[in-house]
């Protein structure tokens, strides 16, 4: 996203700050001092997921065949999953290391750079699949919503517990 207006881009920057927000996208920064505490990370990350999941069962459901393929809403619903998943990487803050209810492994913290690189991997999936979503068609749209699971699923396997929901 480009900001045209200086004025506009130093006001975002100021509110940011009065926030007490980080705006950093990857998972290795320091938190501020007066920053977010690890329980608010994790609660910020899984509500991420939640949002994600919101969106992406019921493409799950259509791309299956289970429910009757709406393309106008596949395509607001594949556009939330492609704008929720840069917010991933951020709500893994190394002070959420051996944070309780969390289903989060500690390799994040130590193998970053492939966590990273697999929250890559869906930001490009996902935004590939808003993309062809626009087309409506189901021939296209199949192979780019199973390379976003896919990109879910690797991530899943590699840096996520089962411990409880889910
Ligand atoms: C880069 C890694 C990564 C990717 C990619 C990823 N996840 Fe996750 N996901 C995680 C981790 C780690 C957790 C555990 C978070 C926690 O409990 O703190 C998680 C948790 C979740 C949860 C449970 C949230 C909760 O309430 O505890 C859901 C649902 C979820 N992911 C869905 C998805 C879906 C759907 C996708 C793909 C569209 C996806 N994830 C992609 C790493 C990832």
């Amino acid at each position: 996203m480009l900001l045209r207006s200086r004025s506009l881009k130093s006001a975002l920057l100021a509110a940011a700050l009065c926030a007490g927000m980080t705006v950093s996208a990857t998972a290795h920064t320091e938190a501020p001092a007066g920053g977010p505490k690890p329980e608010h990370f994790v609660k910020y990350r899984q509500q991420v997921f939640n949002l994600i999941r919101w969106n992406f069962g019921p493409m799950a459901a259509t791309v299956k065949g289970q429910a009757p393929y709406d393309s106008a809403r596949f395509a607001t619903q594949a556009a939330r999953v492609a704008a929720l998943a840069p917010m991933v990487a951020e709500g893994f803050h190394p002070s959420t290391k051996g944070a309780k209810k969390t289903e989060a492994k500690d390799d994040i913290y130590t193998n970053t750079a492939e966590f990273n690189r697999l929250a890559k991997d869906l930001e490009t999936a996902s935004a590939n699949l808003a993309r062809v979503a626009q087309t409506g068609k189901m021939d296209q749209i199949k192979p780019a919503f199973m390379a976003t699971g896919k990109a879910c699923g690797a991530c899943h396997d590699k840096f996520k517990t089962e411990d409880h929901h889910d």
